[in-house]
């Protein structure tokens, strides 16, 4: 589903004033102008949203996979509030307790010796440091990447991208910047590459391209090109490849991180220690813009004697960084973290019933709260209804269509690709999952009724 467009009755009901006023003087993102028609959000209640038609609707994808503590964060308001009137801003030469607290808290919470922070406002941007980092560190130009991942829209994050908004004609990116390497994905579901072939690949092609590559960029779960979880022996296999060729590992955590997977980041599912992990969304539960590029000692230490030749006026804003502080202190006190491992599993079984039901339900993917049901046309040859371009085409699709019977239900389900995104937020209940479930298992008869047999 396109993300502006919610709801079935789109099409026959009133634009609000504000919706009307919006789009005569907002640029909305990834659409088509013509296409933008965003839907008045006028409250928030717990884990839903409410519409100026007074829709409740429960939040089943977390917005953009991004809302985990929920719309009611007392903790993380209380935060921002004093924080905005004890220093709203200062620049990032200064120091704030908002800013030592959160990277003393980042420090603990991420695996190994990842140890220091550079902090920027956005998943992109946390990618496009991290890329500078690593070549300064490395003295080498190149970034390897997948083709099957999302690392950003801006120049270098975009070109890192294997996602079809880099390669759509209009996309006023290719050729993309130069030194992108792309390497293939270990996924199973569709595609006849073996998952064990494409790391001889990498091992390959990082040996063919010279070892001139500074950084090997994946994300350990991929999001939203399809939510693909890889072999257990991937990501550690992936860190030793990459170092034998003097290459970082890159984690791009900007959708995993902070508790989405059952653990706090998906590294700690394979007990991998990037070399630098890249967060945003989850880190202040997304109540203020905020992305962080953490760094290992090690790789901080080069960077004490040598330039770090990047910055942002809003890095290390002290209002957002009150806020990731006490995101940190609520996933920790709430205990969501667990609550994301135990109710993933119910959640997991859920879908999985939903898989056996419907005929056009492929394969259930994922792990914690991070899930997701690709939809199949042919399910036993695994023909997905979707081409990937299609993700920036004008074409209505059917996953599309499926997500908004869901919303027509009372459920918001985020889709990529042909799959539909579970990913609620990380406080919900065995309750909340029935409920969604509920209106999925509607939704999806939709999609059975255009299976090809
Ligand atoms: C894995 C991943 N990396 C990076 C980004 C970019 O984050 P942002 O939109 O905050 O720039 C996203 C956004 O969805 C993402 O899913």
């Amino acid at each position: 589903m396109k993300s502006h467009k919610l709801g079935m009755s789109e099409q026959q009901r009133q634009r609000t004033e504000a919706e009307v006023r919006d789009e005569r003087h907002t640029l909305g993102t990834w659409t088509r102008q013509r296409d933008f028609e965003p839907t008045e959000v006028v409250d928030t209640e717990e884990f839903r949203f409410v519409t100026a038609d007074g829709d409740s609707i429960l939040d089943f994808s977390s917005q953009l996979v991004c809302t985990s503590l929920g719309y009611d964060a007392e903790r993380v308001e209380e935060a921002v509030a004093d924080a905005v009137r004890e220093v709203p801003y200062t620049q990032p030469g200064n120091s704030t307790r908002y800013r030592a607290e959160l990277a003393e808290k980042l420090a603990e919470v991420t695996p190994g010796s990842l140890n220091r922070t550079f902090f920027s406002t956005s998943g992109t941007e946390a990618n496009e440091a991290a890329f500078k980092i690593a070549r300064a560190y490395t003295g080498k130009e190149q970034i390897m990447s997948r083709y099957r991942s999302y690392h950003g829209a801006t120049a270098a994050s975009l070109s890192a991208s294997g996602d079809p908004r880099r390669t759509a004609v209009s996309s006023s990116v290719q050729p993309g910047v130069p030194g992108m390497v792309k390497a293939p994905d270990p996924y199973a579901y569709g595609s006849t590459l073996d998952p064990e072939e494409s790391l001889e690949y990498i091992d390959e092609q990082l040996m063919l391209e010279g070892d001139t590559v500074a950084a090997v960029l994946v994300e350990p779960l991929v999001g939203s090109n399809g939510v693909l979880t890889p072999p257990d022996d991937y990501l550690p296999r992936l860190r030793e490849i990459a170092h034998d060729h003097g290459a970082l590992l890159i984690c791009d955590e900007v959708m995993t991180g902070f508790g989405r997977t059952g653990e706090w980041f998906a590294s700690d599912l394979y007990d991998v220690e990037p070399d630098i992990i890249t967060m945003a969304k989850g880190l202040t539960g997304s109540y203020q813009p905020l992305a962080g590029t953490i760094v290992t000692e090690e790789v901080a230490e080069y960077l004490d004697d040598n330039l770090l030749n990047h910055g942002h006026t809003f890095s290390g804003h002290p209002v957002a960084c009150a806020a990731g502080s006490a995101a940190i202190e609520t996933y920790r006190e709430e205990g969501l973290v667990e609550n994301a491992r135990d109710v993933g599993e119910y959640l997991e079984e859920a879908l999985e019933g939903l898989v056996d039901r419907h005929p056009s339900a492929g394969e259930r993917r994922g792990i914690g709260l991070h899930q997701g049901i690709e939809l199949s046309k042919h399910p036993d040859e695994r023909v997905p209804f979707e081409e990937r371009i299609d993700k920036v085409s004008e074409r209505t699709t059917v996953v599309d269509e499926v997500a908004e019977r869901a919303y027509d239900n009372g459920v918001y389900f985020y889709t990529s690709m042909s799959t539909i995104v579970v990913t609620p937020p990380l406080g919900v209940t065995e309750s909340d999952v029935d409920e969604a479930v509920a209106a999925l298992d509607d939704a999806l008869e939709h999609s059975d009724a255009k299976v090809e047999v």
